[in-house]
Parts: structure tokens; C-alpha cells; sequence
């Protein structure tokens, strides 16, 4: 058993989460992260981490986020998921003008 990351990582992808795993369970793909359940110890670090809550126990998935946990064990194992042990920064967004 072991933590696994939902749908409600796609396209947040704030990675607050990776720089608290002891294991560094976690691998980034284009839209979102995943779990690698081998690695991870359950050790639930990561969880408060996650601004939109999306690290849940596998044993506490709902029945339609068990697609998701599949999806985890896929993609932790797919071609192109790399490791991910440090925060991203994000890109600063358009500036806005200060009215004076
Ligand atoms: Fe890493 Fe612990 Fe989260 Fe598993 S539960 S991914 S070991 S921080
Ligand atoms: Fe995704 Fe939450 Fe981590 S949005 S990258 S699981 S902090």
C-alpha cells in the first residue's frame, strides 16, 4: 500500500510535496506527479504539504479515484516520468500595473 497522487494534481503540480518525501517517491509527467508505491514508506509526510489535497491513501481512494491508482503504478514505471526531489518555481504570472 502506499500514498498516491489524484486528479487534482493535473496542471497545479505545485511539487510543495516532493521536497518533504524521505524516499523520493515522487515522478513528474507532463501534467501532473506520481507516487512510485514501491518506494514509498507511507510514512503520510507529504500529504498537509499539498495546497488542493491531492495525495490520498490508496486504501482511502474512492471507488472513482481507483482509476488513479492504477494510473499511479503505470506512470511511475512509464518512459518519460522522471524523479522529482525539488520544488519548482513557478513562472511569475503577467505583471499588473499599479495605479497610482
Ligand atoms: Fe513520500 Fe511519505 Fe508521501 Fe510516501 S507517504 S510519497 S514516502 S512523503
Ligand atoms: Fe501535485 Fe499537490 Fe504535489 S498539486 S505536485 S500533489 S503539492
Amino acid at each position: 500500500m502506499s500514498f498516491v497522487v489524484t486528479e487534482a494534481c493535473v496542471r497545479c503540480k505545485y511539487t510543495d510535496c516532493v521536497e518533504v518525501c524521505p524516499m523520493h517517491c515522487f515522478l513528474e509527467g507532463p501534467e501532473m506527479l506520481v507516487i512510485d508505491a514501491d518506494a514509498c514508506i507511507d510514512c503520510a509526510m507529504c500529504v498537509p504539504e499539498c495546497p488542493v489535497d491531492a495525495i490520498v491513501h490508496e486504501s482511502e481512494a474512492t471507488p472513482a479515484q481507483a482509476e488513479v491508482v492504477a494510473l499511479n503504478a503505470r506512470l511511475a514505471r512509464a518512459a518519460g516520468w522522471l524523479p522529482i526531489t525539488r520544488k519548482k518555481v513557478l513562472a511569475p504570472g503577467p505583471t499588473s500595473t499599479s495605479s497610482s
